[in-house]
């Protein structure tokens, strides 16, 4: 169990984003003597400073980032590189206007942002593939160059495009999905309202009409539009790729427990370094919880692989509607939550915080108050935590035995177009079952439901819409092989044209589960249904049919009292690999976090999974596993000292031994290698 990906550093991969073109060349001085002081072994370069480098087409002033470049190499520090195309030079937008984005509205925008630019446009293409040839030609020998990261959250700011060029290859997609017009007539069931097409020509973007536009034509947008990027992306690489065979190539993904602005977990085999920002929300109660699921589902991407967090923030950001500042020895949990998680490194936006621009009061590594801060204390604090961690670079996370599956498509399907509820985000469906695993120790994967399923015990489908017929069978398998599934409502009802299911819900899924729900009753806001086992739901019921299941519950009050709303059919008798005969559960209604945690139980003894370190509530414990030995990691989220009965050995931070029943301070962490 080892990385087996070429890595930007030798030890954890430990710095941030690095500007500087908004100092003065004094102030680098002072950079390299403080990343040298907290122990910084990588920076990000340049993401944004196109318009610095090139200020007029063709006029490069190279001179600043040529010595930025040899002072961090002098200092031992590793360059990744950006390609600046997040940022297209003021120059680019005054000669091509075109190349911003247009919206759905159909207004275009300005310059004066970020990411202003269509994925679609060729001559945007010619330019970003033209600035990165010149990059790779002037430092792809240089020795401090370790990485390309390619241009900056793509689709953040650019996600979608309605121009003229993005109509013309969103129709080319299209030629390429369907072949012919019946197909995609058929697919996206233009017969309602009498949308239907005898020509690809006639095919437009979902621009904005007096209504919703088809659901179908939404999620081929989606769909769409997420390649485009990837396509931008891989155009770049390969640029990148042919000039340094040698050096990994990255983007930095968005992925938190919501919905994405792309489908990363189609891009990340393009990836060769897999690579995420993540930030907490100060209003989210559980955010150590939200952080840990963000993680889990990045490992879930490539699993066996390590990841890089690529960004977080060392306290408050500034685009939150109030902005909650990290207490002391939060930026640490943070950081080591997500190196638990399988991260190898945590990086910052960004190492010193801007004085002037649009993010001036974003935290930094070095805080407008320079070192005399607690942020700096915790930045120092961090260098010297990972740098003790370095036996631990390449190992993997021990395997999850329960696998939560998640799709973006499914949760772009939910959003194309009106639903039975409509403010009902389905992904707290699966954010909620995993916050009761993650409140049971029970660590999960979170992974796309094309993985093969046979490493898990206890499989979870949270409110998947969007299913595939493949995705039924691979589940129907694993519980005919004695594995145990959990499927919740609002599952399986559309297949991946965005139809629905006909013959009663949940459509890909009722057999398995031997139900089948004949009509949705969604509650209105306050209301709350009992079951007769007492444990209470609101948001959404169903009037349900146990054909072939077994009913655990069903609704005692409400409009469907004495139908059943949770149900178990036992299948198979395990005689094909499981030792046990398997079971699929289905869970019609959305249960409160008491009810979801009993469930959870449930299912974990049924599945026969504990969690794999017994530790006391509100400690996070994960363990990494290699050839370099077996290393747990505990963060103690509470305030109170707690006792450790579960893992002895040498903590890596502390540089202490520790026997079973030590003490773990309220806030502190510990990497124990046993
Ligand atoms: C993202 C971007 C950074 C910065 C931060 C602010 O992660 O990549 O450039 O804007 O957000 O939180």
């Amino acid at each position: 169990m080892t990385r087996s990906t070429t890595w930007p550093t030798d030890g954890m991969s430990y710095g941030g984003d690095y500007n500087p073109d908004q100092w003065s060349p004094e102030t680098w001085e002072e950079d390299i003597r403080l990343m040298t002081e907290a122990r910084v072994n990588i920076v990000t370069l340049g993401v944004f400073s196109w318009g610095n480098y090139e200020p007029e087409e063709g006029r490069f002033e190279f001179e600043w980032l040529d010595t930025v470049f040899d002072l961090l190499h002098a200092a031992g520090i590793s360059v990744d590189l950006a390609t600046p195309t997040a940022a297209p030079p003021i120059w680019l937008h005054q000669k091509h206007p075109e190349i911003l984005p247009v919206t759905r509205e159909g207004k275009r925008y300005w310059q004066g942002g970020r990411l202003g630019w269509c994925a679609s446009t060729p001559i945007w293409r010619t330019h970003a593939l033209r600035i990165a040839e010149v990059l790779a030609a002037r430092y792809g020998d240089h020795p401090a160059l370790k990485m390309w990261h390619v241009s900056n959250e793509l689709g953040g700011g650019n996600r979608t495009c309605f121009c003229d060029e993005s109509a013309a290859h969103f129709r080319r997609w299209l030629v390429d999905k369907y072949s012919t017009i019946d197909a995609l007539n058929q697919a996206w069931g233009t017969a309602f309202w009498g949308h239907r097409y005898v020509d690809f020509a006639q095919v437009l973007p979902p621009r904005d009409s007096e209504t919703v536009p088809n659901p179908g034509l939404q999620l081929d947008f989606d769909r769409f539009s997420s390649a485009a990027l990837l396509e931008h992306f891989e155009a770049e690489a390969a640029v990148l790729r042919a000039a340094t065979p040698h050096l990994p190539v990255t983007t930095n993904f968005m992925v938190s427990t919501r919905p994405s602005v792309a489908d990363y977990a189609r891009w990340a085999p393009r990836m060769d370094v897999l690579a995420n920002d993540h930030y907490t929300i100060g209003e989210d109660p559980a955010r150590e919880q939200e952080l840990a699921m963000s993680a889990d589902r990045m490992r879930g991407m490539r699993l066996g692989q390590p990841w890089l967090l690529m960004e977080h923030s060392s306290s408050a950001v500034n685009w939150q509607p109030r902005n909650r500042a990290k207490v002391p020895g939060e930026l640490v949990r943070n950081s080591l939550s997500h190196v638990a998680r399988g991260s190898d490194g945590a990086l910052f936006f960004q190492w010193r915080a801007s004085s002037a621009g649009a993010e001036q009061f974003h935290s930094a590594m070095v805080p407008h108050a320079g070192t005399r801060s607690k942020v700096w204390a915790d930045v120092c604090e961090l260098g010297r935590n990972l740098d003790a961690l370095r036996d631990v670079v390449g190992t993997l996370v021990e395997p999850a035995r329960v696998a939560l599956l998640i799709d973006e498509e499914a949760f772009w399907a939910w959003k194309s177009g009106p639903k039975p509820v409509n403010d009902e985000p389905i992904w707290d469906t699966g954010r909620n079952l995993h916050r009761a695993l993650f409140d049971a120790g029970v660590l999960t994967d979170v992974v796309p439901p094309w993985v093969d399923l046979d490493r898990y015990r206890l499989v979870i489908v949270p409110s998947l819409f969007l299913a595939s017929d493949d995705t039924a069978r691979a589940l129907a398998e694993f519980a005919a092989d004695g594995g145990h599934v959990v499927v919740t409502h609002l599952s399986g009802i559309v297949d991946p044209t965005n139809r629905v299911r006909t013959g009663g819900y949940p459509g890909a899924f009722k057999d398995m589960l031997g139900v089948m729900s004949e009509e949705f009753f969604p509650l209105l806001a306050g209301q709350s249904v009992t079951l007769d086992n007492g444990w209470k739901a609101d948001g959404w019921t169903e009037r349900l049919h146990a054909d072939d299941a077994e009913i655990i519950a069903s609704y005692a009050d409400g409009d469907l009292a004495g139908h059943p709303a949770v149900t178990r059919r036992a299948i198979g008798d395990g005689a094909a690999g499981g030792s046990t005969a398997g079971t699929a559960w289905y869970v019609s209604t959305t249960l409160g976090r008491a009810a979801l945690a009993d469930l959870v139980d449930r299912l974990l003894a049924e599945s026969g999974v504990a969690a794999s370190i017994v530790v006391p509530r509100g400690v996070e414990a994960v363990r990494r596993i290699g050839d370099t030995g077996s290393f747990v990691f505990l963060l103690n989220h509470g305030a109170d000292a707690v006792r450790i009965d579960t893992v002895a050995g040498h903590d890596l931070l502390g540089d202490r031994a520790v026997d079973r029943g030590f003490e773990l301070a309220g806030g502190a962490c510990a990497v124990v290698r046993e």
